[in-house]
């Protein structure tokens, strides 16, 4: 585990340095393909007077632990010993699998957010929430209108919204949640799915509402249906799977599942890429 640390005298090179705690030992990480160069720290400085993380106190599911203050939720909790070994996922705010409640000390306010992008607070109180109950519709989209009537054949709870905005201050992806939903009541599915996009699913709307609807699989139904019926066909997709289905890629798996994983990797690096990255 690293810890961030500011620069100390003795220790030269390009990059960020760290505090590697299993090593006990500083590190530095570089950002540049420069070689860098790592001394130990002067002689004279003695051990108490290194730069420290200050350690806060927060509480997870009801006891008091004493974590680093840069730390978010997840690396907090595995800095005092909880170990996720599933239902765990990206670490990087994608996959919706860390949603978390919390309060925070003196504040009313029940608050919600990722465990993998919120850093602790002092005396912060935290709740992991497993996972949202939600039912997801079963459907067969090909016999489905991209119309109002398919989501409230599936989702009649729609029209219980009461447009108090919960969703939409509950929501760690800043979407306009409410707005979808009365998109959605208008029959304006183009709009919901645009508005829906960057959801990831990770069900604090749907703890929040009043309501009680699931709104990230109301949204999945007006993209759906949006994607199906509303949007220009994509030829290219259309073609490329044409392609699959005749066999056109059968050799080339064939000579990648004969691949080592050193080669692998070569030819991932190696790859020709017909966009522009980032
Ligand atoms: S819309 Fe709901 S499920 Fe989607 S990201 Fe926001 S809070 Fe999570
Ligand atoms: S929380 Fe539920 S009732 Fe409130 S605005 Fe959102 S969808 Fe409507
Ligand atoms: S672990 Fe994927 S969003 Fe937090």
């Amino acid at each position: 585990m690293l810890i961030p640390l500011p620069w100390w005298k003795g220790i030269k090179g390009k990059g960020k340095l760290y505090l590697d705690i299993k090593r006990g030992a500083p590190i530095i990480t570089a950002m540049e393909e420069k070689e860098v160069e790592v001394k130990e720290p002067a002689q004279e400085k003695a051990p108490d007077e290194s730069p420290k993380e200050n350690l806060i106190p927060v509480f997870i599911m009801g006891k008091r632990f004493f974590v680093p203050e840069s730390f978010t939720i997840i690396t907090a909790m595995e800095y005092v010993g909880f170990q996720f070994k599933n239902a765990v996922g990206c670490r990087e705010g994608f996959c919706g699998a860390c949603a978390t409640i919390y309060r925070l000390e003196g504040d009313y306010k029940l608050r919600t957010g990722l465990a993998c992008q919120t850093v602790v607070e002092p005396n912060m109180y935290l709740a992991q929430i497993p996972f949202t109950p939600a039912v997801k519709a079963v459907y067969d989209i090909s016999k489905l209108k991209p119309e109002l009537v398919s989501i409230q054949r599936y989702y009649p709870e729609v029209f219980r919204c009461v447009a108090c905005n919960s969703c939409t201050k509950a929501c760690p992806q800043e979407i306009e949640v409410m707005d979808y939903i009365q998109a959605v009541k208008r029959g304006d599915l183009e709009t919901a799915a645009d508005l829906s996009f960057d959801c990831i699913m990770c069900g604090l709307c749907a703890v929040r509402c009043p309501a009680e609807m699931v709104q990230h699989n109301i949204a999945l139904l007006a993209r759906r249906l949006t994607g199906r019926y509303l949007l220009p066909r994509s030829h290219h997709l259309e073609e490329r799977l044409a392609e699959q289905r005749e066999g056109s890629y059968e050799k080339d798996i064939e000579e990648l599942m004969g691949l080592s994983r050193k080669g692998l990797t070569k030819r991932y690096t190696e790859r020709d890429l017909d966009f522009e990255v980032f």
